[in-house]
């Protein structure tokens, strides 16, 4: 499918009626991405959850409601928003830490289901009233390596389990890391959960998280989404076929489903350094300075011949205020407007008010 987003035509008549800075979506690349991870994998029991902290915008969630997809959540903001998009609450998982008891009230009301981070958060959940729950295990300690600060090690999980009946621990859970782009890397992890879940025959899911990358620099060597379901496919194979398996991706379904839009507003040579300001900040458009490691592409909407390296900066006298470090056209003007890529995820849902940045118009293109 050709993507609007593609057309430099059909950007720029856009950012026309929007104005920039702007967000720029098309809800049939989501679509089309959303079908393409479900058809990876080949379980009895599949639930693909959006991670909404990639972007929690309503068309996007009201398109995944549509489409039967459930949302991924770790704050009760964000439950909120996808109740009110119209993702029904067995089709929600809440996995975050640290939850306070008015949060753990909320979704035993709500009967969300819920992946706790601690023994203690567990006791709270009980104490409360709450009924069956998912554990998160610490991705790190799976394969004894340094993790993340989330989740249960084997230790801690296996005085949970003296602790509490076995029937109560209904689900594991686990996020291998962020961004990868190979399969394989996030595979030694994965081996070492679904065993653990082998070990459990109690379980009522498991849930494998996000991770799936994108491949910001345009290398052409893209995560290979097939690979990875035909590889944990058969990993749940381990486990009894009713075990339903969830995947809870962010970047990978949403982020090339929208671009951002900027308008070159000067140009300077400094030191030998070409710096092309535009009417934009890493305050709303924040990942390149989250990730200076992997920059977006920006693309000129319009032809080039000859490019020069250039640094993309905002309006701001933020020091850090790098959005891109790329290839231009040797005549950038004053005008010009530049699209950077897969800016749906992480992107506009990451903006703040740091800098005093106006907000940045958005538009959807509806599905085609
Ligand atoms: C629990 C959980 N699930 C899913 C995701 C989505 O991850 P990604 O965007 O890497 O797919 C995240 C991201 O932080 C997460 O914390």
């Amino acid at each position: 499918m050709k993507s609007r987003l593609t057309c430099n035509e059909t950007l720029a008549q856009t950012a026309e009626k929007t104005g920039t800075p702007a967000y720029i979506y098309d809800l049939s690349v989501l679509r089309q991405q959303l079908a393409v991870f479900r058809n990876a994998f080949e379980v009895p029991r599949f639930s693909l959850l959006f991670a909404t902290m990639a972007n929690p915008s309503s068309q996007i969630l009201e398109l995944l409601a549509v489409e039967q997809a459930g949302a991924c959540v770790n704050s009760t903001l964000h439950l909120d928003l996808v109740l009110a998009a119209g993702i029904p609450s067995d089709r929600i998982q809440f996995t975050a830490s640290g939850l306070s008891v008015d949060q753990m009230r909320r979704l035993i009301d709500g009967q969300i289901s819920v992946n706790l981070d601690s023994r203690r958060q567990v006791s709270q959940w009980l104490a409360l009233g709450g009924g069956p729950f998912g554990v998160r295990l610490n991705a790190g300690s799976l394969t004894e390596r340094l993790g993340d600060r989330l989740g249960f090690d084997q230790a801690e999980f296996d005085a949970l389990r003296n602790e509490v009946p076995g029937n109560l621990v209904a689900g594991l859970h686990v996020y291998v890391g962020t961004n990868f782009l190979d399969p394989r890397d996030m595979l030694p992890t994965l081996r070492c959960f679904f065993q653990v879940a082998a070990g459990l025959p109690q379980l009522r899911y498991v849930n494998i998280g996000g991770g799936i990358g994108v491949d910001y620099n345009n290398t052409g060597l893209g995560f290979d989404i097939n690979a990875f379901g035909n590889e944990v496919s058969q990993l749940h194979g381990l486990l009894s076929p009713d075990v339903m398996l969830f995947f809870e991706p962010g970047r990978g379904l949403a982020a090339s489903s929208g671009v951002f839009l900027s308008r070159v507003t000067d140009i300077k040579r400094l030191q030998g350094t070409t710096f092309v300001a535009c009417d934009a900040s890493i305050a709303i458009f924040p990942r390149p300075l989250h990730h200076p490691e992997s920059l977006h592409r920006v693309r000129p909407l319009r032809d080039v011949d000859h490019q020069i390296d250039v640094v993309v900066v905002g309006r701001t006298t933020f020091s850090r205020d790098i959005l891109a470090r790329c290839k231009l056209p040797l005549d950038i003007e004053v005008g010009d407007l530049l699209a950077f890529e897969n800016a749906g995820a992480y992107c506009n849902s990451m903006a703040s008010h740091f800098l005093g940045q106006p907000t940045p118009a958005d538009f959807y293109f509806p599905i085609e």
